[in-house]
């Protein structure tokens, strides 16, 4: 009777914190702080979707039958994965924290999970967890972790059907239970948060599956974000639903667009004050496609990270691994390049805050203590105003330390900087009062 009164308690104890007024504890705000000032990481799409080489939503997109799909599985067999490299290429490229599928919106988890015989272990050849090889070379190499997860899924029959994997074929409608689902995934979550160490976020993706319902549709996320608190008190929730945060979210995520914008349709959101994250592919897809070849340029790619820095953002910045194990051979030369770039420029970006002055057409400002960095991109002419509120008492280019002109003038300083020397980003380093 004691337990039973004690179990309840619990239950309702967990209810009523999941319910209202969430406030993130000491461990959460520490996680956020670190978070945001790591400023860049990068984001792994793989799974047995990497084998037919056309990005993870083929099997949605060509309309498969789920059983002749998951026959993939039984021919994965990365022999040229390896964790230690894949994290030592990573780190090269000056990004702080990994994060990587875990189980995409097809269904197949990419570690030991008791909770499916569809996984990397049961349901391949190689039977390796690399969710734990990597897990392992994260610690070791001391990287943060977070593991991407889909609440939308197009294989199970349990999951109750949203507006995508419409046309996947083969599973049984007579078994959707969403009871069933939420249970399957609660549990499969307390796994990733119970044997792979420390994880710093729980990134969330698919809300959107059903954000077309004829009547809203109740993930229960308070108590799935209440369960992830509770199983690991300073682990992340963030929720790639394309809104404004809900509550017990600790991070906001923005896709393929840096906050304030929305090329893509995906980010029209208000911007919160939580931290805040971009994620944005190399390429153009996430999973890996044999056809895309089209990355973008290391200029482009550190001006991006830049940019969401000049607006209080980090970068994660995608990375698609081949059906053998292997980084993308561009991809692991774009991360050296950035990397050797943030070596020298990194205190700009790294442990910044969105400058006083607002993303230019000429670039952004990035600011830390006493400090604003002023970052040039394109200047077309000598000199550019900034308005400013701060006194400015200093202006040298970052790096070289060579004085630049400026002069103050009604509500800021022109800063005359001439020809810009760099052609990636020119910095001139303030120094304010
Ligand atoms: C979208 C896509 C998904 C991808 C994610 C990354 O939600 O459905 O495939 O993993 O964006 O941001």
């Amino acid at each position: 009777m004691k337990k039973l009164t004690l179990t309840l308690l619990c239950a309702l104890s967990i209810i009523s914190l999941s319910a209202q007024g969430y406030q993130p504890s000491e461990e959460v705000r520490k996680s956020q702080k670190e978070f945001a000032e790591d400023r860049f990481g990068i984001f792994i799409h793989w799974g047995i979707y990497s084998m037919f080489a056309q990005g993870e939503w083929y099997l949605q997109n060509a309309g498969l039958n789920r059983d002749e799909y998951a026959k993939a599985a039984d021919a994965f067999y990365p022999h040229r994965f390896n964790a230690q490299e894949w994290v030592a290429a990573i780190k090269a490229s000056g990004a702080k924290y990994i994060c990587i599928t875990s189980r995409h919106h097809d269904s197949f988890s990419m570690w030991d999970t008791a909770e499916s015989e569809f996984d990397i272990v049961d349901a391949t050849p190689f039977k390796r967890d690399v969710l734990k090889e990597l897990a392992d070379a994260c610690e070791k190499q001391d990287i943060a972790l977070h593991f991407y997860y889909s609440h939308a899924d197009w294989s199970r029959d349990d999951y109750p059907r949203g507006r995508t994997g419409y046309w996947v074929t083969g599973r049984d409608k007579e078994k959707i239970s969403w009871e069933s689902y939420y249970n399957f995934m609660n549990r499969q979550i307390t796994e990733l948060l119970t044997n792979y160490g420390k994880i710093r976020a729980i990134w969330f993706d698919g809300w959107w599956d059903h954000d077309e319902d004829p009547a809203p549709f109740d993930w229960q996320l308070d108590e799935q974000y209440a369960l992830v608190h509770s199983l690991q008190p300073g682990c992340l929730v963030a929720n790639n639903h394309h809104q404004t945060p809900f509550e017990g979210e600790d991070i906001q995520i923005f896709e393929r667009d840096l906050p304030g914008e929305n090329s893509h349709g995906l980010s029209g959101q208000s911007i919160s004050r939580l931290p805040l994250e971009t994620c944005q592919t190399m390429n153009g897809m996430w999973g890996y496609k044999v056809a895309d070849q089209d990355y973008k340029s290391t200029r482009t790619l550190v001006r991006y990270l830049v940019s969401a820095a000049g607006k209080g953002a980090n970068l994660l910045l995608n990375v698609g691994p081949q059906p053998n194990g292997e980084l993308p051979a561009t991809a692991v030369e774009r991360m050296k390049e950035m990397g050797e770039w943030l070596a020298a420029n990194g205190q700009t970006v790294y442990a910044t805050e969105a400058g006083d002055v607002k993303p230019q057409e000429w670039g952004c400002t990035t600011r830390k203590g006493d400090r604003l960095f002023v970052h040039i991109f394109e200047l077309e002419q000598d000199a550019i105003y900034l308005p400013l509120e701060c006194k400015v008492v200093e202006a040298k280019e970052f790096g070289t330390n060579k004085p630049v002109k400026f002069q103050k003038v009604s509500g800021g300083i022109l800063l005359e900087c001439g020809q810009v020397s760099d052609s990636t980003d020119y910095i001139v380093e303030l120094r304010t009062k």
